[in-house]
């Protein structure tokens, strides 16, 4: 593959509402990530994914957007924004936004109009259908029906998320033309680039039938019905031929569900995106995506199995994204550690194990400090609507208030959303308000000033890393060398990164207890890890309690 300059990347994902308060309301800001400049370069990363921050009346937290080319009033002006680009460019750090193109805000100009008159152009920017009865059985991702009442009227609107998110009728031009001048326009404000929300909903099932139902409720997922639906490529490619392709930027996107053999149309040479997040090991412990009750147990070598496929796929068609955490996720030392999420090298175990992988990859904050999950003691305290939902529907399908609320408390989005504890004073130094969500119950002891400058915090250990990748002696191998899993046994993941002239063999632990594992070559050196020593012998390796451990092999 041809070295293209975003592979060199470290990208940081800030969510907005939850990273700092400039103004003292409780709600973070724009003016807050300015301020929080130096932190991020000072730990390393390159570029930050900024959450929506466009008008929005926040029912989804601002992936319901009611004008595109506007900010929320919460998260600050124009000028601000502004601000943010010059001063991240001036440290070398570079902005992508987020796009939110399958749906808009139900408060959307558009969708007023479209309301108000159902002759006007707008009608058609949205997907209606006339009747008095519901069109189909299709369920959202946030629960009842994908279909939505119009009041006063025998029609019906579709969403494939909240009811608040009408979703926009791609097959109308004038529609996609309309989301393409936008996107241009954003592009042409200095941005480096895309996150895109929800990309694999866009195209719908136009025969609208209903489908065999997949719940007490009677419904059927709308995964099932619409989502990578075929006919979709036609409107990928022209978002890219309108758009990216006319500017020098990065596209990630969030396409859950593409199947593997298809991966070439999204990610290869002529593909629709730079790169996409692949789900398949970040939803391992549920049985499918958004059903939060349908959990299922999973071990060490399943999670081994789901990233190495993946790996293996994305470099045969491409580049990935590789990521543990994001707003819409449990937090990776919680969900992937379970009792040693509080075990620091567990910590930074996993942190390497994922951020050596070949690609991109991708920090969420409060990462680089072992965050853990929360535990909350009644439905009231979520603000999520995911969360909220998979409540209500956990107990029709049977489930106890106390089962549905243990669920909840292990996925709940909110659990990435507290407020970002930059210290252990009140309400974290994030603002001097009370926060719009409650803060973990662990900030006076997980937060950014006790751990900046700290030998041995899990922060140091991400700022080394990171600048490993970035600028250590193996970097060109790190970054663009090849992948290939090693075999272990069941509770070590291994692979090899390897170009022409050098070869990696990265080990990673993850049980409490010593493994022994057989190198692929003898006589290694070691180079880097989260533990001091290293105990190789000819080709006999063995590794301490969540050990990391990088190997040079000998050629
Ligand atoms: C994506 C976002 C999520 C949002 C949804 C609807 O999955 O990551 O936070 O709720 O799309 O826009
Ligand atoms: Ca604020």
């Amino acid at each position: 593959m041809e070295r293209k300059w975003w592979q060199e990347e470290v990208i940081y994902q800030i969510y907005p509402k939850s990273f700092k308060d400039s103004n003292g309301d409780g709600i973070g800001d724009i003016r807050g990530i300015t301020e929080k400049l130096d932190y991020l370069k000072d730990l390393g990363v390159t570029m930050l994914w900024i959450c929506p921050v466009y008008r929005s009346p926040m029912d989804d937290n601002g992936y319901d957007v009611s004008d595109y080319r506007a900010l929320a009033p919460e998260f600050g002006e124009m000028e601000d924004l502004e601000e943010l680009i010059r001063e991240a460019k001036r440290r070398e750090i570079k902005i992508m936004m987020d796009l939110v193109i399958n749906h808009s805000s139900d408060e959307h100009e558009w969708f007023r109009k479209a309301l108000e008159d159902p002759e006007s152009r707008y009608h058609d920017y949205y997907v209606f259908k006339e009747g008095t009865e519901i069109p189909n059985n299709w369920r959202s991702i946030f629960g009842g029906s994908v279909w939505e009442k119009v009041p006063g009227r025998d029609e019906y609107y579709y969403h494939t998320f909240g009811k608040k998110q009408p979703d926009l009728n791609w097959e109308n031009e004038e529609l996609r033309k309309e989301l393409y001048d936008m996107v241009n326009w954003w592009l042409d404000q200095g941005i480096a680039g895309f996150r895109i929300d929800a990309i694999s909903f866009i195209k719908k099932d136009l025969t609208w039938e209903s489908r065999e139902p997949d719940g007490v409720d009677g419904l059927v997922k709308c995964t099932k019905t619409s989502r990578n639906w075929p006919g979709i490529e036609k409107f990928l490619y022209e978002l890219r031929n309108e758009t990216f392709d006319k500017h020098c930027c990065v596209t990630v996107a969030e396409a859950a569900g593409v199947p593997y053999d298809k991966m070439d149309e999204f990610i290869g040479e002529d593909g629709f995106f730079d790169m996409i997040f692949d789900f398949r090991y970040a939803d391992l412990d549920i049985a499918s995506g958004s059903e939060w009750f349908k959990r299922i147990p999973w071990t060490v070598k399943e999670l081994n199995e789901k990233i190495m496929a993946s790996q293996m796929t994305m470099q045969k068609y491409g580049w990935t994204a590789n990521f543990i955490e994001n707003h819409d996720q449990p937090r990776a030392a919680s969900k992937y550690l379970k009792e040693a999420q509080d075990n620091p090298d567990a910590v930074k175990m996993m942190a390497a194990m994922y951020f050596f992988l070949r690609g991109t990859p991708f920090i969420y904050q409060g990462q680089e400090l072992g965050m853990v999950d929360f535990e909350r003691t009644s439905i009231e305290q979520f603000n999520d609507i995911s969360s909220i939902d998979q409540y209500y529907r956990s107990i029709e399908e049977g489930l106890t208030e106390d089962e549905a609320l243990k669920i909840v408390n292990l996925r709940s989005r909110d659990n990435a959303r507290t407020p970002f504890p930059w210290n252990g004073e009140k309400y974290g130094g994030f603002s001097e308000e009370t926060p719009w969500l409650e803060m973990t119950e662990e900030y006076p002891k997980i937060n950014a000033n006790a751990q900046v400058g700290q030998q041995g915090s899990i922060y140091e250990f991400y700022r080394e890393m990171i600048a490993y990748r970035q600028s250590g002696p193996h970097r060109d191998t790190l970054i663009y060398g090849a992948i290939e899993p090693v075999e272990t046994g069941d509770d070590v993941i291994a692979y090899r990164r390897y170009t022409d002239e050098e070869s990696i063999c990265c080990l990673f632990n993850f049980s409490g207890e010593e493994r022994e594992e057989t190198l692929p070559s003898e006589n290694g050196t070691p180079l880097w890890g989260n533990l001091d020593h290293v105990s190789v012998d000819g080709n006999k390796i063995r590794l301490q309690p969540y050990q990391a451990v990088l190997i040079k092999e000998k050629m």
